[in-house]
């Protein structure tokens, strides 16, 4: 795991976004990314749209999938993750969006829709870079404590503590949707590279157990100790907790220029 510590949350969502920007420039054939929703996200869209817009980055061959959706929510359904990335980049970059995947949260038949969910990853040649967010319980996508380290794509049962993280946009967490379709700890573990984005205080505690702590089904993100590429890129709040802060720290400092990846794009 290469830790990445950044003082602001602000300048840590520009690392991922030249980071995500880098990937984008090495495969002219088409970067297949994996995108997250929630706050975390939203800076890093932010700046891969001004990087859009500044002529840096094209979205034009780029395949998207993202890691889940609310069951039952519509697809035109505001609350539903597939009108927040139309909102935060779908809508504002160039990508085609018969290349923008989403779990169908309105389907009849979950089942069905998470096996063709996962074959469509497949048919795409599989994601290059899985961007990913971090629950306060330690879940990434919608994968609660408990789910099996080596789960695929399937619908799941949301706890008390993820509702009401998520109660905001649903105006009480009674009224967040009880199940969910998420890409499975397997699905994500098979990414080339897994970027995870954690900010703030109330993240530390997470990101210490994930980064430090043993590895267990009750933290799901700490399967991805067990990554071949993993990033994990933090503001200073959600680096907090961490016992080799300062190792981490030189190992990035460290690095030859050639393999910054943070640096902003030509
Ligand atoms: C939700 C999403 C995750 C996200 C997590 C953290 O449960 N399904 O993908 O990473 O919440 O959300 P936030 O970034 O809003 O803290």
């Amino acid at each position: 795991m290469e830790v990445a510590i950044f003082k602001t949350a602000d300048e840590a969502s520009r690392a991922a976004a030249c980071l995500i920007g880098r990937s984008l420039k090495e495969k002219s054939s088409g970067t297949v990314l994996g995108l997250a929703t929630g706050q975390t996200p939203l800076g890093t869209y932010e700046e891969l749209v001004k990087m859009h817009k500044a002529a840096k980055i094209s979205f034009r061959n780029v395949t998207a999938f993202n890691l889940d959706e609310y069951v039952g929510l519509e697809a035109s359904d505001p609350r539903s993750y597939r009108a927040y990335m139309r909102e935060h980049l779908f809508s504002k970059v160039d990508i085609e969006s018969a290349r923008c995947f989403i779990p169908d949260g309105s389907t009849r038949d979950p089942r069905a829709e998470c096996t063709t969910y996962e074959e469509k990853i497949r048919k795409a040649g599989g994601i290059d870079l899985q961007l990913l967010g971090l629950g306060q319980d330690g879940h990434i996508g919608f994968n609660e404590p408990s789910s099996s380290l080596s789960s695929r794509t399937r619908l799941k049962t949301l706890t008390h503590v993820t509702r009401a993280a998520n109660a905001a946009n649903f105006g009480g967490s009674e009224k967040v949707p009880q199940h969910v379709l998420t890409m499975g700890l397997g699905t994500i573990m098979e990414a080339r590279h897994c970027v995870l984005l954690a900010l703030g205080a109330n993240k530390a505690d997470a990101v210490q157990k994930m980064v430090e702590g043993p590895l267990s089904a009750m933290l799901p993100a700490s399967i991805l100790q067990m990554h071949p590429r993993c990033t994990v890129i933090l503001d200073e709040a959600a680096a907090s907790g961490l016992a080799r802060q300062n190792y981490y720290r030189e190992v990035f400092a460290g690095k030859p220029a050639w393999q910054r990846w943070d640096l902003p794009l030509d």
